[in-house]
């Protein structure tokens, strides 16, 4: 039998940081408005702009978690790259990172699971080597959201949400059941799929690009029911969690740490009321970085890793929810 576990974590974020006192200036909002709706303080933004920043920052982020596993790309079988920003409309951002870091001929698959994206990248990642295929994955969430986010009033309820930054894990085959990802649980529900999203460009017109496309401001920038989201997030993440130690034959009390997607502070503090988790269970972090989408749970991974706060044989929960919807847990026994 072979499972999967975690070795290296890495990320990076752009020096850039945006405060909320910096978007008072471009729009109208408040610090004290974002802080008491998402308890956000900053943001990177990956500015000025450059051509492949997305694969640019999971480079940088997937070297270090590279460095940290004690290997280096050619030990490398395979890359699953999830973002909802990539470089390119296609091909995605897979391929970028792997000709970055030179591996050869090395397949590269791209996911698009938005907020869900890193844990189903690691859930995919996790089946190949369970099945044998591959020995070590490269597990890669990387986001560059500013030049999609319309940074007025007009977009000021999603604008100052979202942030830059990217995050590895280099996940590696081994033998010892109970130890490394015990399991992995994704969900999706479709017909919410126009709540949250960017519907330009893309295929439901006759053409790609078409004129008059900018000023379709609904369509070409970020949509969202910010409260319907809210409401499913709470619902879901805390599900998703508790299906995860069930499936486990654990319970709420053997988790040591929960590690949510940074979706917004207030989303967090709810799942950790639901769950009934003490302060020192659960890691936030989007107070320094927003919303980065697929990167927030390798980041907070990264983070944890650079405190010493990873520790041997204790059980990590990660769950994420967002745009799809999508919702996913996974369990770590590190
Ligand atoms: N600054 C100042 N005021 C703002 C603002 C901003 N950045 N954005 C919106 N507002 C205003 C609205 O225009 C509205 O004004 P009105 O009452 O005069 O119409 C008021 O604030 C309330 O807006 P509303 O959208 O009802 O606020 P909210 O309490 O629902 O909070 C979110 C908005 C986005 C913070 C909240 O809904 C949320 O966090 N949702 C989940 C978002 C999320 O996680 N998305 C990613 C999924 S992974």
């Amino acid at each position: 039998m072979f499972f999967s576990k975690i070795t290296g974590v890495g990320h990076f974020v752009p020096d850039n940081v945006v405060t909320n006192h910096d978007l008072e200036k471009i729009m109208d909002t408040t610090d004290a408005w974002i802080q008491e709706r998402t308890g956000i303080q900053e943001r990177r933004f990956y500015r000025p702009h450059e051509k492949g920043s997305t694969a640019k920052m999971a480079y940088q982020a997937s070297l270090i978690a590279m460095q940290r596993a004690g290997v280096t790309a050619d030990d490398i079988d395979a890359i699953v790259f999830a973002t909802l920003s990539s470089d390119y409309y296609f091909p995605g951002s897979g391929v970028l990172l792997q000709d970055m870091l030179n591996m050869g001929t090395k397949p590269a698959i791209d996911v698009r699971a938005q907020c869900s994206g890193f844990i189903y990248a690691l859930s995919i990642a996790d089946q190949f080597i369970r099945t044998g295929m591959y020995k070590r994955i490269l597990v890669v969430g990387s986001e560059t959201q500013n030049i999609a986010l319309d940074l007025t009033t007009r977009g000021r309820a999603m604008g100052v949400l979202f942030g830059d930054g990217g995050g590895a894990a280099v996940l590696e085959q081994h033998s010892q059941a109970g130890r490394g990802i015990l399991s992995t649980h994704l969900h999706s529900e479709g017909k919410h799929a126009d709540i949250l999203c960017i519907r330009e460009p893309g295929t439901g017109n006759e053409t790609i690009v078409y004129e008059g496309m900018h000023e379709q401001h609904d369509k070409i920038n970020p949509f969202m029911d910010g409260q319907f989201v809210f409401k499913n997030a709470v619902k879901r993440m805390p599900e998703a969690v508790m299906e995860a130690l069930a499936h486990n034959n654990l319970q709420l009390s053997d988790l040591d740490m929960l590690l949510p997607h940074q979706a917004n502070l207030r989303i967090s503090q709810m799942v950790q009321r639901l769950l009934n988790l003490p302060d020192e269970k659960i890691y936030n972090n989007i107070q320094k970085y927003g919303n980065t989408t697929a990167a927030t749970l390798p980041i907070l991974m990264s983070e944890l890793w650079e405190q010493g706060r990873i520790k041997e044989g204790q059980l990590y929960a990660l769950t994420a929810f967002g745009s799809g919807f999508t919702w996913a847990s996974a369990l770590i026994r590190w």
